[in-house]
This record gives structure tokens, C-alpha cells and sequence, in this order.
């Protein structure tokens, strides 16, 4: 279970996050909705350690990660797909897609295999540079190198905006296949129409409070 406890962050000093109490149990799917500006890329980038919190927990299977550098949650298997993809250009989409891997210094393939079981359009495209890629498949790209970390905790900053209605069906598609395989999956839109069927539990945050919905 991953649970945030009364966490509050401030950015340049001011709090973005007030009090934020959630939770999130293991094989469930939840939905994190808010309009623009309201704190869900805040509330993802405290979860991956990214942004420090002023106070409140944040625990994960007991384990008190608040204090924890982003790196250890890598090890623990979080994984996140930032809303703005942040590929590398330069490399090919199979060395972004490792990453994950090659920053916990690991050779084991089993993550990455199970990922490109999921996206295995994204295989197909190994070896282009990601700049040659449509928005769309940049996308892909993105959700499975997410997948290659998060194998217990995902966390997708609105993984199908700007996408076409059929990419975003399918990134539907894949995230209800994720969710059977017992990790949780944290997904943040702006519009609760794009989470339809493939939740299981929604919190709504609004002006950096979060309320169950
Ligand atoms: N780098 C920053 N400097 C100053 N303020 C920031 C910064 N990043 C975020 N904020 C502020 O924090 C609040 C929450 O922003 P955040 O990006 O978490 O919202 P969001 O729900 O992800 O919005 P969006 O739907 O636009 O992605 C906003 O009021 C924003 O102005
Ligand atoms: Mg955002």
C-alpha cells in the first residue's frame, strides 16, 4: 500500500500541496483529476521524490520514504511518465526505453521484456532516434519506459492528452492490461471522461486539496 499522509509542498515558497492524505492499494487503478494548475504534476513529482515536501509521510509498504532520494524509489519499482515525455533525442528509443535500467546499474531484461510485451509497437521502433517520431508514438515511448520502472508503482501525468482518439484508446487499452498485474497505477488527467472504465477509485484535487471522488 502506498499512502500520503497530510503531505504539504510549497514551490518558491508558496504551498502547492495543502494537506494531501491519499491511498493506494496494490492491483488497483486510480484516477488523479484536476484542471490546469490544480497540483497533480506536483503530487507526482513529491510521490517520485522529485520535489521535497515541507511536511507529512509518505509510506510505502510500511517503509517511511518521505526523506528517500528519487533513486531508491526507482529500486523499489516506481516508475513515472512526466507529462511532457522528457525522451532524450539523441539515443535511440530502445536506449531511452532502458534507462531505468541502466540507472540502477541492472542487466536484467525482465522488466524490459514485460514492457515491450505491453507496447510492442514501441519495440518495432528500437532503433530510431524519438525526434523522428510522431507526438503519439513519442508518447509510447514514454509509458513504456515508465513501465520498465514501475513495476509496483506507476504514476502517468495525462498520458493520452494531445494524442489522437484512437492512440488514446489504445493507451487505455494498455493500462487496463497493467493494472492486472497487481502494481498500482496513479493516473493524472484534467478531464475524468478519459479515466471511464479503467479506475477503480478517483481523488480529485483542486487548488492543491485532495478530496476522494
Ligand atoms: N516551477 C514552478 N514555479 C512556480 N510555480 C509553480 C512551478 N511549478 C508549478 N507551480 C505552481 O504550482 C501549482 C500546481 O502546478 P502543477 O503543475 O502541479 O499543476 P497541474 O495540475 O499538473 O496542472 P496542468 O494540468 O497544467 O499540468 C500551479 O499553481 C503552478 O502555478
Ligand atoms: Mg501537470
Amino acid at each position: 500500500m502506498l499512502a500520503i499522509e497530510h503531505l504539504e509542498v510549497d514551490i518558491a515558497d508558496a504551498p502547492v500541496l495543502r494537506a494531501v492524505d491519499c491511498v493506494f492499494d496494490k492491483g488497483r487503478t486510480y484516477g488523479l483529476v484536476g484542471r490546469n494548475g490544480a497540483g497533480k504534476t506536483t503530487l507526482m513529482r513529491a510521490i517520485m521524490g522529485v520535489l521535497r515536501s515541507r511536511s507529512g509521510a509518505i509510506r510505502f509498504d510500511g517503509a517511511d520514504l518521505t526523506a528517500a532520494p528519487a533513486h531508491a524509489r526507482l529500486a523499489l519499482g516506481f516508475g513515472y511518465m512526466p507529462e511532457d515525455r522528457r525522451l532524450v533525442p539523441d539515443i535511440t528509443v530502445d536506449d531511452n526505453v532502458r534507462i531505468p535500467l541502466l540507472a540502477q546499474g541492472s542487466s536484467d531484461a525482465t522488466h524490459l521484456d514485460w514492457a515491450y510485451s505491453l507496447v510492442p509497437e514501441v519495440k518495432a521502433l528500437g532503433q530510431r532516434l524519438p525526434t523522428l517520431l510522431s507526438g503519439g508514438q513519442q508518447k509510447l515511448v514514454a509509458l513504456a519506459r515508465a513501465l520498465v520502472a514501475g513495476t509496483r508503482v506507476l504514476l502517468l501525468d495525462e498520458p493520452t492528452e494531445g494524442v489522437s482518439p484512437l492512440l488514446q484508446q489504445r493507451i487505455r487499452h494498455i493500462l487496463s492490461e497493467v493494472s492486472r498485474s497487481g502494481a498500482i497505477v496513479l493516473i493524472a488527467e484534467s478531464n475524468a471522461k478519459y479515466l471511464s472504465g479503467i479506475t477503480d477509485g478517483l481523488y480529485v484535487i483542486e487548488r492543491g486539496k485532495v478530496t476522494s471522488g
